[in-house]
């Protein structure tokens, strides 16, 4: 199986064999440049198709194999959730409930008036109440006379989604299924201890940071904040007047927890580039420091936020888990936790049981998820009592084709 991962930073394309159920073994990782995403979203269909071949071409070079299809995760600020409950009277005269009573439940529980330019993506079963009892995670079988649904759906805007699909027809790929990255983030970097307590993930890119929350074991409620990882290499960049690529690297080697080792401060200076690449000055590493520091709280500050306005603060007790290439800065988790007052971890791709070591990366979440989503799909008769993303790609097929018809 492949998975792709388009990023606003970089595209990530990843390659895995099926050992045995939820057992894969990945066979490679490319990662290049992202070109014509913005913020997660296409605003140059042919130059992302060009970065989506280049990332795939570089996989085919270096697992020998070819492909033509993906899974593909994605994001992107016009991406959102709604939560939504519906209650349907069991058809059937034994009460036991059938597929037909849980599809009609299911659409009843999908049909959500939005704006005519919005669509919805996915959608995510989060249990089930059967005259009363909750918690239920397949109700088909079951006996009952009363069928509610807890749902939640992403919505995402059709042009974002449709652009996606041009650029992928572009080279001839198949897109074997368009997931929200958080869905596919949570398979490979949350515990499912975590995703059952209730935990905050948030991956922090290089456009956009997708803040999602799981509890009992499925997505609660998403949203994607216009900020990431480039923002501070951005700042830094027109602060200390230098480029974009020596400011990338100043952030990639600062530790938000450096302070000065001396009152002379001979050691704390760094050379730096100016635009046009020349030497020439230095700076402190104080200075680059307190200009990270300020913009990572800003982020902090901005991820409180959505976690207050979604009312979850009190429904995280296993803290946050902070990935996506952005999260690597050193002290970043330091400065959370100081901030928010709630546990908070690097997460890695660690559901993969013996991933190399240069795979286990914050930015592999999403595409190892993929892999790991794909797995699934592929052995639909060993995953019949899985629930939540195994359902969702059940129906993935159909409104996947009425999206794109
Ligand atoms: N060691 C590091 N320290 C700090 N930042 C890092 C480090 N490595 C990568 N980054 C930053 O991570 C960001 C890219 O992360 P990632 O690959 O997860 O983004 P993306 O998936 O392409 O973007 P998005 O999810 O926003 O669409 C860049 O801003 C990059 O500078
Ligand atoms: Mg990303």
């Amino acid at each position: 199986m492949v998975a792709l991962d388009i990023g606003s930073h970089t595209i990530k394309a990843a390659m895995a064999e099926v050992v045995a159920i939820d057992q894969i073994n990945v066979l490679g990782i490319s990662s290049l440049p992202a070109k014509g995403i913005k913020k997660g979203h296409i605003v140059d269909i042919e130059a992302a198709a060009q970065g989506m071949e280049e990332a795939l071409n570089a996989l085919e070079r270096l697992t020998g194999v070819e492909i033509s299809g993906a899974l593909i995760g994605f994001s992107g600020t016009s991406l959102s959730t709604l939560n939504n409950h519906t209650v349907v009277a069991v058809g059937t005269p034994s009460y036991e409930i059938s597929p037909e009573d849980k599809n009609r439940v299911l659409h009843s529980a999908c049909t959500i008036s939005l704006p005519p330019d919005k669509g919805i993506v996915q959608t995510v079963e989060r249990q089930y109440i059967i005259d009363g009892y909750d918690g239920v995670k397949e109700p088909i079988g079951m006996v009952g006379s009363r069928l509610e649904a807890e749902i939640t759906v992403v919505v995402a805007a059709i042009a974002a989604v449709q652009n996606l699909q041009r650029s992928a027809s572009r080279i001839n790929l198949e897109v074997e299924g368009l997931v929200f990255n958080p869905l596919l983030d949570c398979e490979a970097v949350l515990m499912p201890t975590e995703m059952e307590m209730g935990v905050a993930l948030v991956d922090i890119g290089g456009g956009t940071i997708d803040v999602s929350v799981f509890e009992r074991g499925s997505l609660l409620c998403a949203a994607v904040l216009p900020l990431g990882g480039e923002h501070i290499t951005r700042d830094l960049a027109i602060i200390l007047k230098t480029s974009l690529q020596e400011a990338a690297c100043l952030k990639e080697r600062s530790d938000l927890n450096y302070s000065p080792a001396g009152d002379d401060g001979d050691e704390d200076l760094i050379d730096i580039k100016d635009v046009q690449g020349q030497v020439g000055r230095q700076v402190s590493q104080q200075l680059v420091t307190e200009i990270i520091s300020a913009r990572v709280l800003e982020i902090a500050q901005m991820v409180y936020a959505e976690l207050r306005q979604s009312d979850v603060l009190e429904r995280i007790p296993a803290g946050i888990v902070l990935t996506g290439g952005g999260a690597k800065l050193t002290g970043m988790t330091d400065l959370f936790e100081e901030y928010l007052g709630i546990p908070v971890r690097l997460g890695y791709p660690d559901r993969v049981p013996g991933l190399a070591g240069e795979y286990r990366k914050p930015c592999y979440g999403a595409v190892i998820g993929g892999l790991i989503c794909a797995a699934r799909h592929i052995e639909p008769h060993k995953i019949e009592n899985k629930r939540g993303l195994s359902s969702l790609f059940d129906r993935m097929g159909e409104w996947y084709k009425d999206f794109f018809r």
